[in-house]
């Protein structure tokens, strides 16, 4: 993880920043080791926010992103002075309603560039039909652009996009920034507008199977360095810093998911499960996503397959499948398998379906083990609870719904009075 981290920073020099996606994993102490590394970070709601500061962030290399921030997001972002990216008109009006006139916090307004990467349509978001980002072609990136310009509570720094996750060609990037370039020509002609920053998000694939080949994190930013400044060469355009915020190619590769075998069921001719002790509560991404991984005997990831088998989880679901029709060597219950590749959008992702507490994290590094995140308990599941026992005392006192003392109707009542 930190030799990716580098290898970000080397390509990137002082071209531009980068950040770190924290949705990907958010661990405190994970984005500790990240900001060392000299990364800054993307968050997407106050809690996020709040695992980052806790993690080390400060300020303006904290960029709050999200689609529908709500007062709570956007007073988070005001009182770290974050980054705000605006990403819909909405965020206008929580601006107007938090931050004091004159604020000038640092903003990018997030810009849909009408490109489809090709990767599965759920993590698709550079297209016109999407969520996020306002549209070039409507009109209304270039009307927030000037609704920011004519806001002082709001600094504009530049424009950004992300046009999806798990891309494994750079062909789309190209033309995101050629659209985005487009764009920026425009503000330039129109506004007489320098775009200083120019982000073009995250969303480099990475391998989970044997056979998928990701360009290098280096790749990567060498490709958008060179689009970028022959684009502006081509438009005339000063080259603006390049900001990236990769999350998936960062955590992904860095984690591996560990899981105890337990019963293993036959259906002679047909199929051999065999479930572990997991499953879609701490990886959803196969059943989310279609997501394929391999897997491997962990006292013996070397050991020939000698069988293919379909591992399931603990939950009850039947689509409950982290992989179907996996090779793997002979089996028995209490065996350990790891899934490489999985440091990404799992633990981030994970439920408390079925009152399954979520597993530790654990981070290695040169053969040193530290716990990240402990295994949690049954009081973690209780602890938002409000059980009430009934003959126990309600935590806040009835009172009467009319209000008057003689309404005796035992209900309305605070019990034991
Ligand atoms: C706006 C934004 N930036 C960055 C990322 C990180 O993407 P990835 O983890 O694929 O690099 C995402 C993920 O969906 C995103 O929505």
């Amino acid at each position: 993880m930190c030799a990716r981290c580098r290898e970000y920073r080397e390509a990137m020099g002082d071209a531009g920043e980068v950040l770190y996606s924290a949705k990907a994993f958010a661990s405190p102490g994970f984005l500790r080791v990240v900001a060392a590394e000299g990364l800054g970070v993307d968050v997407v709601s106050a809690g996020e926010l709040g695992l980052a500061r806790a993690g080390g962030y400060r300020g303006e290399s904290i960029h709050f992103l999200g689609n529908n921030k709500s007062l709570e997001d956007v007073a988070a972002a005001w009182e770290a002075r974050a980054t705000l990216v605006v990403d819909g008109f909405h965020d206008f009006d929580l601006v107007r309603q938090v931050l004091p006139a004159g604020a000038g916090l640092r903003c990018l307004v997030r810009i849909s560039p009408g490109v489809r990467p090709d990767t599965h349509e759920q993590i698709a978001t550079g297209q016109l039909d999407s969520k996020f980002g306002f549209p070039i072609a409507s009109g209304a990136a270039r009307e927030a652009v000037e609704r920011v310009l004519a806001e002082d509570r709001l600094r504009l720094a530049g424009i950004h996009c992300h046009i999806g996750s798990q891309i494994l060609d750079l062909a789309p990037y190209r033309r995101a920034m050629a659209a985005m370039l487009d764009f920026a020509a425009a503000l330039r002609r129109d506004l007489g507008l320098v775009v200083e920053r120019l982000g073009a998000g995250g969303g480099l694939g990475i391998a989970y199977t044997r056979q998928d080949r990701p360009p290098s994190p280096g790749q990567f930013v060498a490709a958008l360095r060179e689009t970028l400044e022959r684009g502006c060469r081509e438009r005339g355009l000063r080259v603006p810093a390049l900001v990236v915020e990769p999350g998936r190619s960062i955590a992904g590769p860095a984690g591996v998911a560990l899981y105890t075998v337990g019963s293993i069921k036959e259906i002679p001719g047909l199929r051999r499960y065999v479930a572990v002790d997991g499953g879609m509560g701490d990886n959803i991404r196969p059943k989310l996503y279609g997501a394929r991984y391999e897997a491997l005997l962990a006292s013996a990831p070397a050991a020939p397959p000698t069988q293919t088998v379909t591992i399931v989880g603990k939950y009850c679901e039947s689509t409950d499948v982290l992989i179907a029709d996996v090779p793997l060597p002979e089996l028995r219950p209490g065996d350990v398998i790891c899934l490489p590749a999985a440091g990404a959008y799992c633990l981030s992702m994970a439920s408390n379906y079925n009152g399954v507490p979520r597993p530790a994290a654990v981070m290695v590094r040169e053969g040193r083990a530290r716990l990240l995140r402990r295994r949690e308990t049954l009081q973690d599941l209780l602890a938002a609870e409000v059980v009430e026992v009934p003959g126990d005392p309600p935590a806040l006192p009835m009172v009467a719904v009319d209000g008057s003392e003689g309404a005796q109707t035992g209900l309305q009542r605070p019990l034991g009075e």
